[in-house]
């Protein structure tokens, strides 16, 4: 079937508002959102299932997929009773298609198909990453395109430049792993266990940013790439050499100074890019932009040149459905329309439909 041709018929406006019952299931949590007219979050409701992996040091992949089925329908029901509507209410079903774990995905991807069936609405389908970035609009109502955005999750690490709703100008990437995987891999090193992220940030805290110097990822050819691995084996080299020395780690200062090394280059980065682009509105989006040391940082960096600066609030930069709501709308706006076919798309690319 062809994806670009709607295969519904009755499309029919209900009302003059856009109400979009977003659905998030690509990693390990179970999402649905009611979201008005792109801006105005009505209900996010988040089913989190960290305490599940954290058993296994890390997202199980088959186990996601078995507590999304098992979940999805209350979280539904229950964003849909926190925005006092009911899917007769809706105009349109925004879904995650990738890119993701493929078993998660489905989950979120079959259940919307099924709603958007049985109630006749178009279904329109999500770039998890396009969600992120969206994110941003929810607190922000001056922010439009275009603007520059820092997008740091588990899986991506992207600098782009949001040229328009949905579309991207990719200025960098990471060549290796991924900026939230860094936190998650050294955090399992130095003994935080999962979520990795998290914990670093809090530990960092009570330690010294300049105890030890870790290498900055620079890449020559590109200065906007990112690359994470040499700092995560520097990390590990470290605490070898201190164990084989029989010295004790003081955990604190190596989660500080692998979260400033990491940050440092994030900023660095960005900053160049705002510069040479001449773009003084600068965004941050994805699980990682939820690091206060890397708010902070950014915001500062970002008042020292007069440049606008957006980000947020941790629970909108974690996975959530909210975001996937206001991409959806901006979707849905631009006529984006999928077909009976859609499927889970785990290695999805930015910009790609
Ligand atoms: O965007 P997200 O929720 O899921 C993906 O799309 O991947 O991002 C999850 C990632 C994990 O690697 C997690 O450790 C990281 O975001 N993360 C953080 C923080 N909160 C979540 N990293 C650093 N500091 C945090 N506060
Ligand atoms: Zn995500």
């Amino acid at each position: 079937m062809d994806n670009s041709k709607p295969a519904y018929g009755q499309e029919t406006q209900k009302q003059e508002d856009v109400l979009i019952l977003a659905i998030e299931s690509s990693c390990d949590e179970t999402a649905a959102s009611v979201v008005k007219n792109g801006r105005t979050v009505l209900s996010n409701v988040i089913s989190s299932q960290i305490d599940l992996h954290t058993l296994y040091g890390g997202v199980v992949p088959e186990i996601a997929s078995r507590k999304h089925t098992e979940r999805i329908n209350q979280v539904i029901t229950q964003a849909l009773k926190e925005a006092d509507m009911t899917l007769d209410d809706m105009t349109a079903i925004g879904v995650t298609y990738g890119p993701g774990l493929v078993g998660a995905l489905l989950v979120g991807v079959a259940e919307a198909k099924a709603i958007a069936y049985a109630k006749g609405l178009p279904l329109v389908g999500v770039h998890h990453i396009e969600g992120h970035v969206s994110a941003n609009y929810i607190e922000h109502p001056d922010l439009e395109p275009p603007f520059l955005c820092l997008i740091v999750s588990g899986g991506h690490t992207h600098l782009v430049v949001v040229q328009d709703y949905g579309k991207f100008e990719i200025l960098g990437r990471s060549r290796d792993d991924a900026a939230g995987e860094a936190f998650d891999k050294v955090a399992r090193a130095i003994g935080l266990g999962y979520p990795g992220g998290p914990k670093i940030d809090r530990v960092s805290k009570e330690g010294n940013p300049d105890a030890i110097v870790f290498p900055k990822g620079k890449l020559e050819d590109n200065p906007y790439d990112f690359s994470f691995s040499g700092v995560k084996s520097a990390v590990l080299n470290y605490l070898n050499g201190a164990r084989m020395k029989g010295e004790e780690i003081c955990q604190a200062d190596v989660a500080a100074s692998f979260q400033k090394s990491v940050v440092d280059v994030l900023v660095e980065h960005t900053m160049l890019a705002a510069r040479n682009l001449g773009m003084n509105r600068i965004a941050i989006a994805g699980g990682v932009a939820s690091n206060s040391a890397l708010r902070g940082a950014m915001e500062e960096a970002c008042r020292r040149r007069k440049y606008s600066f957006y980000r947020p609030s941790p629970i909108f930069c974690t996975d959530n459905a909210a975001m996937i709501g206001v991409a959806a709308y901006y979707e849905y706006m631009a006529g984006t329309r999928h077909g009976w076919d859609l499927n889970a798309v785990p290695g999805l690319r930015l910009g790609e439909r």
